[in-house]
């Protein structure tokens, strides 16, 4: 019993220094989308479908010389959704997640401009408190527009000027 109690002390002194250790080691949980553009328009309608069993790729590089220094996968889950955690903070980094594979035949191009990528913060002194980020909707390219894109996005263009 006395022995028990000389190490109580020792004891709490390892919780302590353990539990500091876990609070410098910050994870960010990344959260983003996967959709087929079906109507190769860049942004997401109200015909828009999620794609299921989709890969991305959360990749941070350092600038200025884009040396990669972390990079993983993932593949989306019903309903298009994907969750990355990343350990560390990385303020000395570009991080963004990007698109590599679709299950779909019919919707897998991946478009060349700057919206095939979603940029994300991962740092903690970046003015938001808790360690969730969302990136941007990704979206694959369907091969060909549906047959109903012209006027719903004429609709849309409309919507816009009010
Ligand atoms: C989508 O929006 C367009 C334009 O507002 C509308 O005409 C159409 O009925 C909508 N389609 C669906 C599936 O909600």
């Amino acid at each position: 019993m006395a022995n028990l109690q000389r190490l109580l002390p020792i004891f709490a002194a390892v919780c302590l220094l353990a539990g500091a250790a876990i609070a410098a080691d910050v994870e960010f949980q990344v959260e983003g989308r996967v959709y087929c553009d079906n109507c190769r328009a860049g942004f997401i309608t109200n015909i828009t479908e999620y794609i299921e069993g989709a890969t991305v790729r959360l990749q941070c590089t350092h600038f200025p010389d884009d040396k990669v220094e972390h990079s993983v996968e993932a593949v989306t889950g019903a309903g298009g959704y994907y969750t990355i955690v990343v350990p560390n903070d990385h303020e000395e980094e570009v991080c963004y997640v990007q698109l590599v594979k679709s299950p779909r035949a019919d919707c897998g191009e991946i478009g060349d401009v700057e919206g095939e990528k979603a940029r994300i913060l991962l740092t903690e002194n970046s003015g938001q408190a808790d360690h969730r980020r969302y990136a941007n909707s990704l979206g694959f390219l369907k091969d060909t527009a549906l047959p109903v894109c012209p006027e719903l996005l004429k609709a849309y263009a409309l919507d816009e000027e009010y």
